[in-house]
């Protein structure tokens, strides 16, 4: 499906598919989305009327998730290894991606297992030939003792389900007043212990694929770790959260 050509940071080849190749794959993720049971996905992210509102954003996630995807593809290597850590529809079109186009092999871990399965099931009826499966758990466990060199994580370390005081206090929702600062703390430690176990799966050159307010958590860890990281001039907007995301190069 797609050329190889020179380019990239340290040398290596990287793969640079054609216009064709991402017309051809976004033709993959609409048969996926076609086949989504959006009924369900509406009752796990949305509080009401969650089909209508997924029908309105279908088209953007597709849209941004290809742009991503595009993005991406400049700073990972074929037949590597991506994990993707609180995965959920918002980056199918870019896993998609990054199996068909750039041949990598993408591990994808989220702990709503209905979620999973309703992915799972889009993706075995539309996409069978496609290796690419939704594990329910958390995602140090899934990637077991795997090695990577790409981590994507957006809009983890921020949900407000898991990390309600981190959550709020990262967007401002939570007022000093209000904050129990007991629980903060707690949360903290565990947002901390997940970012630095993630962390730990990634080769000495990798990429991190993240939103702008959880940079600061590989900030943290890669200055205690005495190790480089530079962010790219990357910006995209994600479709279902809204947090801009960008790329941080680790050496
Ligand atoms: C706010 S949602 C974001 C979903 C998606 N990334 C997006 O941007 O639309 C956060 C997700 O992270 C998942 N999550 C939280 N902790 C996790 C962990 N330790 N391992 C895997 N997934 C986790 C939750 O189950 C939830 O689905």
């Amino acid at each position: 499906m797609a050329a190889l050509e020179g380019a990239g940071r340290t040398g290596e080849r990287r793969l640079s598919p054609s216009p064709q190749d991402w017309l051809d794959v976004e033709k993959v993720a609409k048969k996926v989305f076609g086949a989504v049971d959006w009924a369900k996905l509406g009752e796990i992210y949305f509080h009401e009327d969650g089909e209508r509102q997924w029908q309105e954003r279908r088209q953007l996630v597709i849209e941004l998730g290809g742009q991503l995807a595009r993005r991406l593809a400049l700073h990972v290597k074929p037949e590597g290894m991506s994990l993707w850590a609180g995965a959920g529809v918002a980056e199918l079109p870019v896993l998609l991606a990054e199996v068909l186009l750039l041949d990598r092999t993408v591990v994808a871990a989220n702990l709503l297992e209905e979620e999973c399965d309703v992915l799972n099931a889009a993706l075995a009826q539309a996409a069978p030939q496609v290796a690419l499966h939704y594990e329910t758990g958390d995602a140090r466990d899934v990637a077991g003792d795997q090695a990577f060199d790409h981590l994507g994580c957006i809009s983890l370390f921020t949900d407000p389900e898991t990390w309600p005081a981190v959550s709020g206090v990262t967007y401002g929702r939570l007022h000093p007043v209000q904050l129990d600062l007991e629980q903060f703390a707690t949360e903290r430690d565990q947002v901390r212990e997940l970012a630095s176990g993630l962390f730990a799966l990634l080769n000495q050159e990798a990429c991190i694929t993240t939103t702008a307010e959880e940079v600061a958590w590989f900030l943290e860890l890669a200055a205690k770790q005495e190790r480089q990281i530079e962010p790219t001039d990357d910006v995209i907007e994600t479709a279902v959260v809204g947090d801009p995301v960008g790329f941080l190069l680790l050496s």
